[in-house]
């Protein structure tokens, strides 16, 4: 049991448990930091944390090729949905059963539109596959009851936004590990554009491995 995890850039992630893929926040089409092309990636699932267009991204046309399936927030399946494409809308606190595993969202503090749209409440996306649980944090600032989504889900991974401005920076996102306390914390949303943070230094949740991924690095995890 493991997972490939693949940085995309930005808080894009390919998770590949050898049999299933699933793609979270496929933002590839004008990031300036990507490596890989919306043709480039396989997937059996998508998982959109919410409706930004850093965020949404290729999404639809990544579903497309890969005849994959859509979970977001209700608004954001019922977005794509009316685009041909399969979803599996939801919004936090259920559970969402996969071929691959299971997929729940969490609160995320932020914002969610898409063209001017509302696109539902934003979220954080508990993803489980291969036996192992990654907690990709959405765009958020710090809130408490993160303590009490890492004690429900024990996540093995935290993917954590550091970038400031329009989410937690360094300071808050240490924090938020050492709430969420996954065996491992992995920053993103930081680096893409000028007005980000460009350097993850000042991340340092204690009690966990930190690991820094670059653009179209692939990690193996257990
Ligand atoms: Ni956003
Ligand atoms: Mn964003």
């Amino acid at each position: 049991m493991g997972i490939n995890l693949t940085f995309l850039g930005h808080a894009g992630f390919l998770l590949s448990d050898g049999k299933h893929t699933v793609a979270i926040d496929p933002f590839l089409t004008d990031n300036p930091v990507a490596t890989m092309t919306p043709e480039d990636v396989h997937c059996q699932a998508i998982v959109v944390t919410h409706g930004h267009a850093d965020h949404m991204g290729d999404t639809v046309a990544i579903a497309k090729a890969n005849n994959a399936t859509v979970f977001g927030a209700n608004e954001i399946a019922e977005c794509v949905g009316s685009q041909g494409i399969t979803t599996e809308p939801g919004n936090p606190g259920g559970k969402i059963a996969a071929e691959f595993g299971w997929v729940a969202f969490t609160q995320a503090f932020h914002s969610s539109s898409y063209n001017g749209q509302y696109m539902g409440m934003p979220c954080g996306a508990m993803v489980h596959l291969g036996g192992v649980t990654v907690y990709h944090l959405g765009d958020t600032t710090l809130f408490g009851d993160m303590k009490l989504i890492g004690e429900i889900y024990q996540p093995d991974i935290a993917l954590i936004p550091i970038g400031d401005r329009f989410t937690m920076g360094p300071e808050l996102a240490t924090r938020a590990a050492e709430l969420v306390k996954p065996k491992v914390a992995v920053p993103m949303h930081y680096r893409t554009w000028p007005l980000l943070l460009q350097d993850p230094s000042g991340f340092t949740p204690k009690g966990m491995e930190v690991k820094v991924l670059e653009p179209g690095e692939t990690w193996q995890y257990q």
